[in-house]
């Protein structure tokens, strides 16, 4: 098992004071689903935006340890985080669907960075929404505005879009939290997919989820990581009461 991201002693304290993130020591696998859950506040969108460098945006005070992605720290100043970024894609629980077509939504970023050829842009609509679980919807009307999509479609369009950009990491937080349950469903299938060729990083929306998805779970309490391994043993055999009282519904 090959840990694509390392994450060692991560701290992370708001200029607020709050303290988010305490002495975070988490490997994540590679060509796996690992799962961040726990109740509000634990530190979990935290953890997911210093992955991709989002909390430079934020009001951080003090951020210090290591997140290592292929030995690499990216905390590091001298990080391209436009690169970073490309590298390591993120869904949001609202899907933000760009004022485009369908298939402007994917090709932006792409021609953003440079790409004209229309083939290599065409191969990218086709791949990303295949991906995404979304083509067989869609493919008949690319240039349909992408407003008119439902809202389930929208969340797979988001994550068709930052597939366009060949990430190697996908980050989600709480994708499906606004989805009836069949959208849902086919957004945890093309998850369950996508982690055959890249590290997923999902932060569900309830236990439930969580114990569906999870190959490997950490459970977040109040900024520290109380409880890590398989999916199958944190929801099935927990060995620390906290996470024991959570997965069966008993705080949270
Ligand atoms: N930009 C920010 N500025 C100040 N404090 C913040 C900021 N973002 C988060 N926090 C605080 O950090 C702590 C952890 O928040 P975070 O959003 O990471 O938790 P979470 O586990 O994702 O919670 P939820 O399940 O509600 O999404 C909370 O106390 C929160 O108020
Ligand atoms: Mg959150």
């Amino acid at each position: 098992m090959k840990n694509k991201i390392v994450i060692e002693d991560l701290s992370l304290q708001y200029a607020d004071g709050t303290e988010s993130l305490r002495n975070i020591h988490l490997n994540i696998p590679a060509n796996a689903t690992t799962v961040l859950f726990g109740p509000a506040g634990g530190g979990k969108s935290s953890l997911l935006r210093c992955i991709n460098r989002l909390n430079d945006l934020a009001d951080v005070e003090k951020i210090s340890g290591k997140v290592l992605i292929d030995g690499e720290n990216i905390l590091d100043e001298k990080i391209d985080v436009t690169s970073l970024r490309r590298r390591v894609g993120m869904v949001f629980a609202q899907p933000v669907v760009l004022p485009f077509s369908i298939r402007g939504n994917l090709t932006y970023g792409l021609e953003l960075a440079g790409e004209k050829r229309k083939s290599r842009l065409d191969e990218a609509v086709e791949r990303s929404l295949k991906l995404a679980a979304l083509w067989e919807e869609v493919h008949d009307r690319l240039d349909d505005p992408a407003i008119a999509l439902s809202g389930g479609q929208q969340q797979r369009l988001c994550l068709a879009r930052s597939l366009a950009l060949e990430p190697e990491v996908i980050l989600l937080d709480e994708p499906t939290s606004g989805l009836d349950p069949i959208s849902t469903n086919k957004v945890e299938n093309a998850l369950e997919e996508l982690k055959k060729n890249y590290t997923v990083i999902l932060v569900p929306h309830s236990v439930q989820q969580a114990a569906r998805t999870a190959d490997y779970a950490a459970f977040f309490l109040q900024g520290e990581l109380v409880e890590y391994g398989s999916g199958t043993d944190l929801f099935t055999k927990p060995q620390v009461q906290k996470t024991e009282d959570y997965v069966t519904g008993r705080f949270g």
